[in-house]
């Protein structure tokens, strides 16, 4: 076979987009991070530019967070896109969209969209990873409830995000 560039030009190869807000990234994304891309050839985590939520970390804030955490991944790649799923995913040649589900809340929500995504562009596969057990309660946003009320944190997020999570609130490490 010719050493062509087409990223999904060799049969069986799957190229991922791991989508998601990441605003912060907990220790169940990275889990999830971890897992799939065992799973895939490449996964790229895409973090979605949603203009009508209020995030609170900027998109470069995040992208720099997910970069230091997977560095250690070689085949995990970190992106930003707005817009539908789908489209990012045509132009970078993925055919496989991966997700977590940790309840049965997250399962309406990700079905509904799946097949969305599935009609939309059939070419996509969605793949779900069910949480670990330990992971399964993270969310960004109780991460960000429980240390705003300066609760602790640690062992739900990498302690690089927790120290920017307390820079970002402005509060002090207790003990
Ligand atoms: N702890 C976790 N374990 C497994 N999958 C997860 C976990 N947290 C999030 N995911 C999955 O990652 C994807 C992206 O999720 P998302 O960006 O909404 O994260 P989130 O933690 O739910 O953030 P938010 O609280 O802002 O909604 C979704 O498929 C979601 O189900
Ligand atoms: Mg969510």
């Amino acid at each position: 076979m010719s050493q062509s560039n087409s990223e999904t030009a060799r049969a069986g190869r799957i190229v991922a987009i791991y989508p998601g807000s990441f605003d912060p990234i907990t220790n169940g994304h990275l889990d999830l991070i971890d897992r799939g891309a065992r799973l895939v050839d490449r996964l790229i985590v895409a973090i979605l530019q949603n203009r009508s939520k209020h995030p609170l970390f900027t998109v470069e804030e995040r992208t720099e967070m997910l970069r230091e955490v997977t560095a250690g991944f070689s085949n995990v790649e970190i992106d930003s896109f707005e817009g539908l799923l789908v489209d990012y995913a045509a132009r970078h040649h993925a055919n496989a969209i991966l997700r977590g589900i940790r309840a049965i809340s997250d399962y309406e929500h990700e079905l509904q969209m799946a097949l969305m995504n599935r009609r939309l562009r059939p070419e996509t596969e969605t793949i779900f990873l069910m949480a670990s057990e330990d992971n399964s309660f993270i969310s960004s946003r109780l991460v960000k409830e429980v240390i705003s009320l300066n609760g602790n944190v640690s062992g739900l997020v990498p302690k690089t995000v927790e120290e920017r999570l307390r820079q970002k609130l402005q509060l002090r490490k207790e003990g």
